[in-house]
């Protein structure tokens, strides 16, 4: 008798325990659910999808992209697949921000075609030469997983090295043989793109260049026009000049009821500028690139000119050195 009690109250007990563990299972689920569907509602396309503008060799770019520096490889591998499902196609890396590698498993994880991504790299420093630029871009190949990258970019001029024009030379043959799409520069000034054209006869597709409203790099670009390149933004949030909580960003940002980083991305875009915000933060990949369906009137475009600090404020690409 006194067993059976001892037994029956055993059996209540792990009910009760049962219970508990189906109503904690019950809650893990709906909490697993709900984050499924706040990652789906996150990566759900965009609504405005994010347009492309031609460059001067055939191709086209798209008009903003995903920045990567300073993701490590885990974190890259992690952010490019979300940026892609969401609709980016355009994704920026470099050899110097060794996350090539986790860039690439970002890139397969997506499952979005290789003829729909738009993938750019660059050179480093120490990698610059006429032979050396040919390996280096095989060693990168390898680390992204693809067979060729949309975009080559000689990450900085380095004069003092004097080998960016050799470095170009070897870019334009592995465009030839497939393996680039389009050859471009990095921190190039007036003076470095007037060298390599001259020297190599080939105008770089883009120039990716310091520029937010803090740098607005009036002088290069009205050259870039002139010859046909395209300008390329890195830091367009204006990071170093903390522009994200600036007073006549932050108004405007109430005015048109976006957000400060979408104003400043807004200004870019609207001006023809590639722009390649960097965020590992999906709602910010979202909200980044939703700025193709508003425009900014002419009186927040002259607003927004009066926080141009001027060339001093951008670095010296003749002094940089970067390997
Ligand atoms: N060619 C070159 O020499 C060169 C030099 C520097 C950079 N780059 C390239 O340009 C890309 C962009 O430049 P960057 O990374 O220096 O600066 P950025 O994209 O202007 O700013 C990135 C920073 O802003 C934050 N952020 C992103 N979206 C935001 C938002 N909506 N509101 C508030 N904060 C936001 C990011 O943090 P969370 O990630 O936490 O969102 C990150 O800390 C780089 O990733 C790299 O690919 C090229």
């Amino acid at each position: 008798m006194l067993r059976l009690r001892g037994l029956r109250q055993h059996q209540r007990l792990q009910l009760r325990h049962n219970e508990a563990r189906i109503v904690e299972s019950g809650v893990a689920l709906e909490a697993q659910r709900d984050a499924a569907s706040t990652m789906a509602d996150m990566t759900a396309p965009l609504a405005t999808p994010i347009p492309t503008i031609p460059l001067n060799d055939g191709h086209s770019i798209p008009l903003l992209g995903l920045g990567t520096w300073p993701m490590s490889d885990a974190e890259a591998a992690e952010s490019v697949p979300t940026a892609l499902e969401m609709g980016y196609r355009q994704v920026d890396t470099a050899a110097k921000y060794e996350n090539e590698v986790g860039v690439g498993r970002g890139l397969a994880a997506s499952g979005v075609p290789r003829d729909e991504l738009y993938v750019v790299t660059k050179l480093r420093g120490s990698e610059q030469g006429y032979e050396s630029a040919k390996a280096a871009l095989g060693r990168s190949l390898e680390r992204l997983g693809l067979d060729y990258v949309d975009l080559y970019l000689i990450h900085w001029p380095l004069p003092r090295l004097d080998k960016y024009v050799d470095s170009f030379r070897a870019m334009v043959e592995l465009k030839e043989q497939g393996l680039i799409r389009s050859v471009g520069v990095s921190n190039f000034t007036r003076s470095h793109l007037e060298r390599l054209i001259e020297e190599v006869g080939v105008v770089p597709a883009v120039n990716q260049i310091q520029l937010s409203p803090a740098t607005a790099r009036r002088e290069i670009r009205a050259f870039h026009e002139e010859i046909g390149v395209v300008t390329q933004a890195w830091s367009p949030l204006g990071r170093q000049h903390r522009l994200v909580g600036d007073p006549t960003i932050e108004a405007l940002a109430e005015e048109y009821e976006r957000t400060p980083a979408q104003v400043m991305l807004r200004w870019e875009v609207q001006q023809g500028i590639v722009t390649i915000p960097k965020s590992t933060d999906p709602e910010r990949q979202r909200s980044n690139a939703s700025v193709f369906d508003f425009e900014l009137g002419d009186e927040a475009m002259e607003r927004l000119a009066t926080l141009d600090l001027g060339e001093q404020a951008a670095p010296d690409a003749d002094r940089h050195e970067e390997f």
